[in-house]
C-alpha cells in the first residue's frame, strides 16, 4: 500500500434515504409513510429544530388528508424514482464503489400491515439494485431510515407498540429474500438515538398519544423494541443471505468540555457515555448498568422481557457504522452561548468555524470519534454520513464549491490518520452526493451534493443534473484512492 492512499478496497462513495430522494410518493401502490407528513416551513427559523420537528395527531391527520406536495418536499424528493439510472450513472462517473440508500418501507408494505408485499414496489428496487451491479456499486441498505408507514404511527404510536415489531420483522424478511442475492451490507436503522430528538421521524411516535406525562417513558419503551427488532433481523440477514454484514448506525454526537473545569468534563463525560449507549446495545448485547440505573432514578419503567434480552444478547451487529457531520462542547454555565447542530443545540466551541445553519465544523472531531468507537467497540467501522449543507451559487453556468471540497479535504485527511493509527475504517459514504431534500428542515436549499439538481424549495425547476466543481474532485480522490489529497 503507498503510504498515502487507503486500504485496498477502501469502500467510498455517498448516501441517500429513499423518503429524501425518490419523489412518487403516490404511484405505484405506494403508501404515506412519516416523511410524507413533513412540511417546509419557509416562516420558522431554519435553526429552530423545536418548530420543524413539533408533531401533533390533528397536525399529522391533516397532513394525510392533504393529497398535494406544495407543501411537503420530501414527497417530491428529486425524483430519483424515475431518473435513478441517470443518477447511479454520474455515481459510477465519479467512480463509487458503494451507494448507501434505503428501502421505503411503505413501497414494499403501504400500511405495513399486508399480508402480501406490493410487487411494483419491489420491482422498483429490483431494477435498482440490477442497475448497481451492472455498474460496479456495491449497495449498502438501510432498512429503516425515517420511512415509517405513517398508518402504523396513527394506529398504534409508531414503535411504541410491541406489535410493529412483528410488521418490521415481515418487511426486512421480505428485503432479505428478494433483494439478496444484491445486497451484503445492511444497516438497521438510521441513527437510531435520533428517537429522543425527533420521536416521530425515527419512530412514528406521536407525544399526544402518549399517556398523560409519560412520555419520555413511551419513547424509551419505543427504542427498546426498536433494538429488539435491530436484533431479530441481524438474526435474519445473517440466517437468509450467506455472508452478509449488517450494522447499526449511530449519529456521532462529539461533545468537548467547554473547559477544564471539572463539573464541564463532567457533563460531557454524560453526554458522550449517552451517545454511545445506542452502539453499546447494538454492538455489545446488554444494556449499559448505568443506564438503566438513571432509568431508574428517573422512575421510568420499561416493559423488557427475559427473551428480550436474550435476542439482544444473541444477535448483535457486525460493525458500526455513523453519520458525523459537526461536533459540540457542554458547559456548567446556563448562560454559555450555544449553536444548533444535527437536530440539536449544543454549546458554541470558540475554536471553530460554523455552517450557514450554525453546524461547527470539525475534522478533527471525526478522528477522535473514529479512535473512540474502535478502542470501544473493536469492530470495523464505516462512516456512512457525512457533509456540508450550504447554499450554492450557479456562477458561469456551474458551481465552484470550494467549501465543500476543503471540508471533504480536512475530514479525509483525519480519517487516513485514524487509519494509520490502526483503526478499522473499511468505508466512507458522503452525505447527500446528489442535492436532496433536507431532513430536518425540508430545504432544497441546503445543499450537499457534488451534483445540483435544478429544484428550490417549493419544487420549482427542470429537476436536471448538473456536475459541480467538487464532482471532479471526488472522482480524482476516488480514482487516486486518497493520494490527490496529499499533491
Ligand atoms: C442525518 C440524517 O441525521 O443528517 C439524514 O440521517 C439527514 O437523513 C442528514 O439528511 C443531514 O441533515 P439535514 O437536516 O441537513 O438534512
Amino acid at each position: 500500500m503507498n503510504k498515502q492512499t487507503f486500504p485496498e478496497n477502501f469502500l467510498w462513495g455517498g448516501a441517500i434515504a429513499a423518503n429524501q430522494v425518490e419523489g412518487g410518493w403516490n404511484i405505484d401502490g405506494k403508501g404515506l409513510s412519516v416523511a410524507d407528513m413533513a412540511t417546509y416551513k419557509p416562516a420558522v427559523d431554519v435553526k429552530d429544530y423545536a418548530a420543524h420537528m413539533e408533531v401533533t395527531t390533528e397536525a399529522v391527520e391533516k397532513a394525510a388528508a392533504d393529497l398535494t406536495d406544495t407543501w411537503y418536499p420530501k414527497r417530491r424528493g428529486i425524483d430519483f424514482y424515475h431518473r435513478y439510472k441517470e443518477d447511479l450513472a454520474l455515481f459510477a462517473e465519479m467512480g463509487f464503489k458503494t451507494l448507501r440508500l434505503s428501502i421505503a418501507w411503505t413501497r414494499i408494505f403501504p400500511t405495513g400491515e399486508e399480508a402480501e408485499p406490493n410487487e411494483k414496489g419491489i420491482a422498483f428496487y429490483e431494477a435498482v439494485f440490477k442497475e448497481m451491479k451492472r455498474l460496479n456499486i456495491e449497495p449498502i441498505v438501510t432498512l429503516s431510515h425515517y420511512e415509517m408507514p405513517v398508518f402504523l404511527s396513527l394506529k398504534y404510536n409508531g414503535w411504541v407498540d410491541r406489535k410493529v415489531i412483528d410488521d418490521f420483522v415481515r418487511f426486512a424478511d421480505v428485503c432479505y429474500d428478494r433483494f439478496g442475492k444484491y445486497v451484503n451490507y445492511w444497516l438497521t436503522f438510521n441513527e437510531i438515538d435520533s428517537i429522543h430528538r425527533h420521536p416521530f421521524t425515527t419512530a412514528g411516535v406521536i407525544p399526544d398519544k402518549c399517556e398523560e406525562g409519560q412520555v419520555e417513558r413511551d419513547i424509551y419503551q419505543a427504542l427498546h423494541h426498536q433494538f429488539v427488532a435491530s436484533a431479530l433481523v441481524t438474526k435474519s440477514a445473517h440466517e437468509k443471505i450467506q455472508g452478509s454484514q449488517v450494522g447499526c448506525m449511530l449519529t456521532k454526537l462529539m461533545t468537548y468540555p467547554l473547559t477544564c473545569a471539572p463539573l464541564d468534563v463532567e457533563l460531557t463525560q454524560k453526554k458522550n457515555l449517552e451517545n454511545n449507549f445506542y452502539a453499546d446495545v447494538q454492538v455489545k448485547g446488554v444494556y449499559p448498568k448505568m443506564i438503566l440505573k438513571d432509568l431508574e432514578n428517573r422512575g421510568i419503567h420499561l416493559n423488557m422481557t427475559e427473551e428480550d434480552l436474550t435476542i439482544l444478547q444473541a444477535h448483535t451487529v457486525d460493525f458500526v457504522s455513523f453519520s458525523y457531520y459537526m461536533s459540540m462542547a457542554e458547559s456548567g454555565d446556563p448562560d454559555a452561548e450555544r449553536t444548533p447542530g444535527n437536530t440539536v443545540l449544543g454549546v458554541k466551541n470558540p475554536y471553530l468555524p460554523s455552517t450557514e445553519w450554525g453546524w461547527q465544523i470539525d475534522p478533527k472531531g471525526l478522528k477522535i470519534s473514529l479512535i473512540e468507537l474502535y478502542d470501544r467497540y473493536n469492530v470495523p467501522l464505516m462512516i456512512v454520513e457525512n457533509g456540508m449543507g450550504a447554499v450554492d451559487k450557479l456562477e458561469d453556468g456551474t458551481i465552484h464549491d470550494t467549501y465543500r471540497m476543503a471540508y471533504f479535504a480536512e475530514h479525509f485527511k483525519q480519517m487516513k490518520e485514524a487509519i494509520d493509527e490502526g483503526v478499522d475504517l473499511i468505508g466512507y459514504t458522503s452525505w447527500g452526493p446528489i442535492d436532496l431534500v433536507s431532513a430536518g428542515t425540508s430545504q432544497m436549499s441546503k445543499r450537499y451534493g457534488f451534483i445540483y439538481v435544478d429544484a428550490d424549495d417549493e419544487g420549482n425547476g427542470t429537476y436536471d443534473r448538473m456536475r459541480k466543481d467538487s464532482f471532479y474532485w471526488y472522482q480524482k480522490v476516488i480514482e487516486t484512492n486518497g493520494a490527490s489529497l496529499y499533491e
